[in-house]
């Protein structure tokens, strides 16, 4: 692999389910899977196999049904959680089984309970027992971002002789500023005798909102593979939105000097899927898959796009999978404008007899109203079909 590509570790089926409200059934989690597999995602976090029945079906469903990105499964530093994770694993195309043990002070002592000799040798152990079962090992230091860089070093290089292949390096609780986060992943590649064998890779969290900027920063510095979550979804304030870090890679290539695989025009597409099955909505305002992110509302900037597109737009909207020619619906908008919007909105219509209800039901409002949004447009196709 080119040292210039940017592995994408998509974990919206693990840790985005930690979003309290967001699990997911086996058949969700294989409609997504499916949609990552066909943005061409390098490596579907699927679950945590050992969590619950549930989740090990779901893992194993994702692990049979993908075949052109890997299938990951998480498990804690113990030989059961191991054991579950390959067993969910073991008709994937491509499996990896992903154990972690935190390495902070506060985890080891009050969550752990344990001495730092006793971490190294847990995580030693795990790594070992792992690629006896599977060839393609992660592990994760939980809350490195609040870890002793010596302790790091030790763990990591440890876990790396035990056969690890990827080394993650989590801001588990989203304390790390950019410019920190990327000396750590700096310091880490330069002082491990054997970090050349491994992938660095960074994980994230949003609480201070800084979890893309820190991935970015991380690879910058050198880290090769990120994880991430379709929409941002995740534990607490969530994980690095995927759509973000891909087109802030795509985009500023200039000055990153990376790439990464994905085939950007389904980012919308995923984004719309994933919010619908998990009931978390986008803020209109999300960069990139939110529905004003490449809207113009002023007249100032209307004029410049119609002039130059590029004076307002850094992206270009179908290149994330919006239709360019955002319409603004109101009274003058026709029929066929009203039937294309409520496609980009995923709504269909059992027929036309409906579409002309709806229709009617939209003109009606768009005399009262100065621009008709798509909430309205929802609320609209709903009421009209509650009333069929
Ligand atoms: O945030 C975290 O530390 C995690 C690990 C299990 C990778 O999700
Ligand atoms: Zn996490």
């Amino acid at each position: 692999m080119s040292n210039d590509r940017v592995i994408i570790f998509d974990t919206t089926l693990r840790d985005g389910e930690q979003s309290p409200g967001a699990s997911m059934t086996r058949e969700e989690k294989l409609r997504i899977a499916k949609a990552l597999e066909r943005m061409r995602v390098d490596v579907i976090e699927a679950g945590f196999a050992i969590a619950s029945p549930g989740d090990f079906e779901s893992v194993k469903a994702v692990a049979e049904a993908v075949k052109d990105s890997t299938v990951c499964s998480l498990a804690r530093a113990l030989d059961a959680d191991i054991e579950r994770a390959a067993e969910a694993l073991k008709n994937a195309n491509s499996g990896r089984i992903h154990t972690f043990i935190a390495t902070s002070p506060i985890h080891m002592q009050y969550k752990l309970r344990m001495q730092p000799d006793a971490v190294v040798e847990q995580a030693v152990r795990a790594v070992k027992k792992a690629r006896s079962l599977c060839g393609d090992v992660e592990f994760s230091c939980e809350d490195a971002g609040r870890s002793e860089i010596d302790f790091l070093c030790r763990i990591i290089e440890a876990a790396i002789e035990a056969g690890a292949r990827t080394i993650n390096i989590p801001d588990t609780v989203g304390y790390a500023i950019p410019h920190q986060y990327a000396e750590t992943i700096a310091q880490l590649l330069n002082r491990i005798p054997n970090a050349d064998k491994a992938v660095f890779s960074v994980h994230c969290h949003n609480d201070l909102g800084l979890a893309v900027a820190n991935s970015l920063a991380a690879v910058v510095a050198g880290a090769r593979q990120v994880e991430c979550t379709i929409n941002g979804l995740g534990e607490r304030a969530g994980n690095a939105a995927l759509e973000e870090i891909v087109m802030a890679i795509k985009t500023r290539k200039d000055l990153l000097d990376v790439y990464t695989n994905i085939e950007t025009e389904h980012i919308l597409s995923t984004s719309r899927l994933v919010s619908g099955i998990t009931g978390f909505p986008v803020q209109p305002n999300k960069a990139i898959v939110g529905a004003n992110a490449f809207a113009h509302e002023s007249g100032i900037h209307q004029d410049g796009v119609l002039k130059h597109r590029e004076t307002y737009e850094i992206m270009r909207a179908q290149d994330v999978g919006w239709n360019a020619n955002k319409m603004v619906m109101g009274k003058h908008s026709g029929r066929n404008a009203f039937r294309a919007r409520l496609d980009e909105l995923g709504i269909v219509l059992p027929g036309e007899a409906e579409l002309n209800a709806a229709f009617a039901r939209f003109k009606a409002l768009a005399d009262k109203k100065h621009e008709i949004f798509d909430e309205d447009l929802q609320a609209l196709v709903s009421d009209s079909l509650a009333e069929e």
